[in-house]
């Protein structure tokens, strides 16, 4: 199955000229490099107003948002709705956030959220994470079974194909911190993660690690069971997202040689 990396670029670039200035020379770069796009799938998940710039066809990344709301429709002032987005050809969402978490946003407005954008056909990636002090305090687990129970309490099986939703690990002390999680800490995470996603679907959600990921670490999560990456600061240094993209790339095919 294909790895994704996906590119967060939060509240930048300030300009339109700057993001169709990014999103070209990431085109540009990758125009030449099929053999990666069979490998691994691309998201660039900019903010919602330059979604329209990016409307060209034969794009060779995939389009995602930062946010969608749970209602389709109606009166309510500054929100985005899924089918907004799917009409400007997005096909992923990030969900719950920690910058989102920090401003107010809840367990139970994130699962409305990944609710409606399941049953609009977005990918949600759903993100979860503890704080350092929560870390510190020895409650790393219990955090994220919380996040992730009610992040998707009743949602079954029934309502989704199974490749349509994704869960990022993105431990909050580590997001925009230069210091990632551990490797080899983030894989028991992983495990942890893995087991209650069986445990309420019975078959496996694709797991993405996130924070702090840069060119030099990036192969490590893949190496550990990640599904992929969600990459913040460092998709929108193109030198340094492409890096990412190749060094993954390098260790999957090392991987398919051994
Ligand atoms: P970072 O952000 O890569 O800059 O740490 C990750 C994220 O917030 O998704």
């Amino acid at each position: 199955m294909k790895k994704i990396i996906v590119g967060n670029w939060k509240m930048n670039p300030q300009t339109q000229k700057e993001a169709i200035f990014l999103l070209n020379l990431i085109e540009k770069n990758l125009k030449k490099k099929n053999e990666i796009l069979k490998k691994i799938e691309i998201v660039i998940c900019p903010p919602f107003v330059y979604l329209p710039l990016f409307q060209r066809k034969n794009l060779k990344i995939k389009l995602g948002a930062q946010d969608s709301f749970w209602e389709e429709r109606g009166p309510f002032t500054s929100q985005i709705s899924p089918l907004m987005l799917k009409n400007l050809n997005c096909e992923y969402v990030i969900l719950g956030h920690s910058e989102k978490r920090t401003l107010g946003e809840t367990d139970e407005m994130i699962n409305k959220k990944i609710k409606t954008a399941l049953k609009n056909k977005l990918k949600p990636i759903f993100c979860l994470g503890e704080t350092e002090k929560e870390k510190k305090e020895g409650k790393t687990k219990k955090v994220l079974e919380k996040q992730l129970t009610l992040g998707l309490k009743g949602i079954s099986k029934n309502d989704f194909n199974f490749s349509n939703l994704f869960l990022a690990y993105e431990p909050v002390w580590a997001i925009g911190s230069g210091c990632s999680c551990p490797p080899k800490e983030a894989n028991s995470i992983l495990v942890f993660l893995r087991k209650i996603t069986q445990k309420i679907f019975s078959f496996p959600i694709k797991i993405l690690y996130g924070g702090s990921v840069i060119s030099e670490n990036a192969p490590e999560y893949l190496k550990e069971g990640f599904d992929g990456l969600l990459v913040g600061g460092a998709s929108l240094k193109v030198k340094e997202f492409l890096g990412i993209i190749e060094n993954c790339f390098t260790f999957l095919k090392s991987k398919k040689l051994n």
